[in-house]
């Protein structure tokens, strides 16, 4: 059973180890930065190198110890890596974060199966890969957890050229309940959030010009989302006062997809 808890309202994670896929990208980075505040120690995940600047700039800002690691999410030893190296460091994980993906945007008829492979490789395999690792951790703790993946909009509704991208968002909401279900009993809190557009390189990127104002006028809120407002919502399903909420994917879309 997990165990009722009182809650504050001030969501808390002091005294946690949160790791943070994706943390030299935008939605982790700025996830990191929420946890770091809320006292948490970090561990940044990246492919890219600029983990470790991100990591070296948010301890001096935040006085939290933030590790950077450079991994590919693809690659077992890579997460077998990430797993000794927190544990070395701080002997416990409370919270992952599973931010980082891809997307490649190609009309169904057209796309190349390797771009669609490589999709299904990081989006979801990626964060399965990690997420049963540090599931295994987690449940031998015997401390619950908290596990938050970000999904799409795109895992749910048909968008053009996004065959590979929703396949892998669509596997990911599947995954999610499946560890929700499995996993509750050990106090262990499984969830997604399925952003709609997001400024970000990545949001910049698949959505320009005339594609990019019909989005924007389908979306009721008249906007794009930022990612700090996608990080708000990693918060909360990351500490105590979420605990009830299990196996959901919280769609942030400003209404998108209302009807
Ligand atoms: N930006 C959007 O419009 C949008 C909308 C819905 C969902 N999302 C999802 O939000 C998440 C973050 O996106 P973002 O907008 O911050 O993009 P981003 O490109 O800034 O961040 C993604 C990060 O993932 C990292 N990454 C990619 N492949 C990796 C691998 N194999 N191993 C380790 N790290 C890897 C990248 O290097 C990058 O830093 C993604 O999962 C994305 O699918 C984004």
């Amino acid at each position: 059973m997990m165990k009722y808890k009182k809650v504050t309202g001030e969501f808390c994670l002091k005294g946690k180890t949160a790791i943070v896929t994706g943390g030299g990208g935008a939605i982790g980075g700025e996830t990191a930065k929420m946890y770091a505040r809320k006292g948490a120690n970090l561990v940044l995940v990246d492919i890219k190198n600029n983990v470790f600047q991100t990591a070296a700039a948010l301890e001096k800002e935040c006085g939290r110890t933030v590790i950077g690691i450079q991994a590919d999410l693809r690659k077992d030893e890579d997460v077998d890596s990430v797993v000794v190296t927190v544990l070395e460091a701080f002997g416990h994980i409370n919270i992952l974060a599973n931010i980082a993906g891809i997307v490649d945007l190609e009309s169904a008829e057209k796309i190349d199966f390797s771009l669609v492979e490589n999709q299904m490789n990081v989006n979801c395999f990626g964060t399965f890969r990690l997420s049963q690792k540090v599931g295994q951790v987690m449940i031998k703790q015997r401390t619950g957890g908290k596990i938050v993946c970000v999904t799409s909009q795109a895992g749910f509704i048909a968008i053009e050229n996004h065959v590979g991208y929703t396949m892998s968002k669509a596997a990911m909401i599947g995954m999610i309940k499946v560890l929700a279900l499995e996993w509750a009993k050990y106090g262990i809190n499984v969830n997604g959030v399925a952003p709609t557009v997001v400024r970000t390189y990545m949001g910049d990127r698949a959505w320009k010009g005339e594609v990019k104002d019909r989005m924007i006028k389908a979306i009721p809120v008249g906007r794009f989302a930022e990612a700090d407002e996608i990080a708000a919502a990693i918060l909360f399903l990351s500490c105590d006062e979420s605990n009830m909420i299990t196996g959901e994917n919280l769609v942030i879309d400003g209404g998108f997809t209302i009807q």
